[in-house]
């Protein structure tokens, strides 16, 4: 997994070749080593004269990303993990060579009290230099707590459907269900001092197929922050809503809780607009049409009526949610940032056109950079005459609540 992502491929596609009974553990494994990448890669340098070549690079890497974090609690005991790496060095012939410099090299790493200290994590995140530049100018109070929130652990935040659990018996009898699996949460009411339903915060994150009614429906996985959309956006009953970049449907299946509304839920990718349909499916929603096309390009999909309401989800660089994605920071290079801001003004001056005046647009993205975000916002602003920013969170920053997220409500004005 590692050498492909180190290679560009995204860890979504690599982990597919992954047997589907060892995915979950080389899913950690592999999250751990991203996220601790730039530090292991400073460690090699000073306890190795050489990094050695393939497959035991990526070995070593593994497992020096295992070693316990400073005054953290260990994923496995020193013992298991020299031991394991060394076994490894027998699954690969061109590994057998190094059987030897595993051990040795572990075993001295693990020995030597002043890691931490001579080699600090705060100073080698694992960050490319463009990207922690853009953080420290954006964020000069901010960026360290960035930095530390992506190197911990996602919450898993589950929000319950409230088509299904819809009265207070319902949503307490699924309480009891959670606690009788010994699944512990806590509610969670409000996100950047907005109000959430139904938000539950799963204190220690399970499995999805260890949550109880997800199969059947009751609750959905969904950051908090993600949750805003639908409230934000708010639209009326009856209304013809538009999701622009839906997949796989989760701010979607959302709003169609919420609302009864006519909801179209466009997707580019034919394949991901598939999940949409196994959602609504899911959840047993109502009212949602799934439509393939692209966004920016409206006249090949796009027949008929205006909408009242159009939620543009637009592709962006996710990094305000690194450590959900921990391969992003490998992957993205300084340029995507100017192209993505470049789709995004195309698809937003597109979907403008499709919204009925009076109507409501909500941007979002989940990017930390204001070049997606706040100055998108005010970039639409003086572009059009016709529109009129509405009060919305703008940058959510990434929070042990939420992910990082950019929202910014526009109406079309009336009279023009
Ligand atoms: C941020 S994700 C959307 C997440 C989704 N709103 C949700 O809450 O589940 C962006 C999605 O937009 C799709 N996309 C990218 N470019 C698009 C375009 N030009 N038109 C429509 N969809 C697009 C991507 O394939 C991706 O599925």
């Amino acid at each position: 997994m590692l050498e492909q992502v180190h290679e560009g491929a995204s860890l979504t596609v690599a982990i597919q070749s992954a047997p589907v009974t060892l995915r979950p553990a080389v899913q950690s494994i592999t999250f751990q080593a991203l996220r601790r990448g730039f530090w292991v890669h400073e460690v090699l340098n000073q306890y190795l004269q050489k990094t050695p070549p393939g497959l035991t690079k990526y070995l070593l890497w593994a497992a020096i990303a295992l070693i316990p974090e400073k005054d953290r609690e260990p994923m496995y005991t020193t013992h298991t993990l020299v031991n394991e790496a060394v076994n490894a060095t027998y699954l690969d012939k061109n590994m057998s060579y190094a059987k030897g410099l595993v051990n040795a090299i572990l075993r001295r790493i693990l020995r030597s009290p002043d890691i931490y200290k001579d080699i600090s994590e705060d100073d080698n995140p694992s960050y490319p230099a463009w990207w922690l530049e853009k953080l420290k100018r954006s964020y000069p109070s901010e960026y360290q707590e960035i930095i530390r929130c992506s190197r911990e652990k996602p919450p898993l935040i589950i929000r319950l459907n409230q088509r299904q659990l819809n009265t207070p018996e319902k949503i307490q009898s699924y309480h009891e269900s959670l606690r009788a699996a010994e699944i512990g949460f806590v509610p969670l009411t409000t996100v950047a001092n907005r109000q959430l339903v139904n938000t539950l915060h799963i204190t220690k994150p399970v499995p999805v197929n260890q949550i109880p009614g997800f199969f059947d429906g009751s609750c959905s996985v969904q950051d908090a922050g993600a949750q805003l959309a639908a409230h934000l956006l708010a639209p009326s009953p009856k209304s013809r809503v538009l999701d622009a970049c839906a997949a796989p449907g989760g701010k979607s299946a959302h709003l169609l809780e919420l609302f009864d509304i006519q909801l179209d839920a466009l997707e580019i990718d034919p394949l991901r607009a598939k999940r949409i349909e196994e959602n609504f499916s899911r959840l047993s929603l109502s009212g949602g049409r799934v439509l393939v096309g692209d966004a920016s390009d409206p006249k090949a999909w796009h027949k008929g009526e205006l909408y009242d309401a159009i939620l543009a989800d637009v592709p962006c660089s996710a990094s305000g949610i690194v450590r959900r994605h921990p391969d992003i920071t490998y992957l993205r290079q300084e340029a995507d940032i100017k192209n993505l801001q470049i789709t995004q003004r195309k698809i937003l001056t597109a979907l403008w056109a499709l919204l009925k005046p009076g109507g409501k647009l909500l941007y979002v993205t989940c990017s930390v950079f204001p070049e997606e975000g706040e100055l998108q916002a005010r970039w639409w602003l003086n572009s059009v005459s016709d529109a009129v920013r509405l009060d919305a969170p703008g940058q959510l920053l990434p929070s042990m609540d939420h992910d990082g997220f950019f929202y910014a409500l526009f109406e079309k004005s009336k009279t023009h």
